[in-house]
């Protein structure tokens, strides 16, 4: 009998998924019995898979302990990748800190707790920050992602204090390189690096706008090699956001592990290392 495995993605999807089709269409092309299922779908029995693999699962943030629980009760009927250990680490973005304390390059960040009395002013004049990007740590998809230039600073202090209310909230100073689409994502799949893609600028309600593949650079696969190192846990499938920063150098803005669109529709290499990391899963 074929070995079964799911695409997780959510009931209401948030944006269409590009590789959604492709990736059931690769899957079931190797032999694999595959199909698609939500994570907030309760009458999904998840023991019937041999691996349920997270992908378009993109609103978790809305509810974030809600999904913690499903990925330990998936975990617990079925396999799970990447794993809840994984999951429990990279959901909050607190993570960057700790990459930053292990000497990795992150976009500075400050990280401000739910609930406490914070003031944008303070925060930025303490870091000499007069553009800046706020933003929920708990995120996908650019919700609730806010840029506010010096003279809307009194809009931002509203808008981190809504925020603040309800869920820890970070600043960054905005990246200008941004503009000019300085953003790249440098993904692996089963410990193989496959290509890397650049990003048109994205706030909130925006479409995502991507470029064709692009080679990897030394110093990405080093970042992100290093980056894997404060894991817990081996990962599937890994993406490396990165920024440039003020001086063109290279700022990790987010290590994604949970569910990051990994682009294959731009890399037929990424299609078969793709194929090839589920298959090696199922054989554990
Ligand atoms: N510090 C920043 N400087 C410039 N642009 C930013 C910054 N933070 C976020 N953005 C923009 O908002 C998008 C979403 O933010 P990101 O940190 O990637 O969170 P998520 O992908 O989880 O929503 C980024 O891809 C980028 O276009
Ligand atoms: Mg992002």
């Amino acid at each position: 009998m074929s070995k079964s495995v799911t695409l997780v993605t959510c009931s209401v999807m948030p944006e269409p998924d590009p590789d959604q089709q492709l990736m059931l269409d690769l899957l079931e092309g190797s032999g694999l019995d595959v199909s698609l299922d939500a994570w907030d779908d309760e009458s999904v029995d998840w023991s019937r898979f041999d691996l349920c693999v997270l992908r378009s699962t993109w609103n978790y943030h809305a509810r974030p302990d809600s999904f913690i629980e499903w990925c330990e009760g998936a975990a617990g009927a079925s396999r799970l990748k990447n794993s809840v250990d994984v999951v429990r680490w990279n959901i909050h973005k607190a993570y960057l800190l700790e990459l930053e304390s292990e000497g990795l390059p992150i976009v500075p960040t400050a990280i401000l707790k739910r609930g406490d009395e914070h003031q944008l002013q303070a925060v930025c004049g303490e870091r000499g920050w007069n553009d800046v990007v706020v933003k929920p740590c708990v995120s996908a998809g650019s919700a609730n992602t806010r840029r506010f230039g010096i003279e809307q600073f009194d809009a931002g202090e509203l808008f981190l204090r809504e925020l603040a209310s309800e869920r820890d909230v970070m600043i960054q100073p905005f990246m200008k390189s941004v503009e000019a689409g300085g953003e790249r994502a440098a993904i692996m799949l089963g410990g193989e690096l496959t290509h890397a893609i650049e990003k048109a600028p994205r706030f909130h309600d925006d479409d995502e706008s991507v470029s064709e593949a692009k080679e990897v650079t030394g110093i990405e696969c080093e970042m992100l090699e290093s980056a894997l190192k404060c894991v817990p846990g081996d990962v599937l499938y890994a993406r490396l956001d990165t920024m440039k920063g003020d001086n063109g150098e290279l700022l990790i803005s987010e290590l994604e592990i949970i569910e990051p669109s990994l682009f294959l529709l731009q890399s037929d290499r990424a299609q078969r290392a793709f194929v090839r990391a589920i298959e090696s899963a199922l054989e554990f």
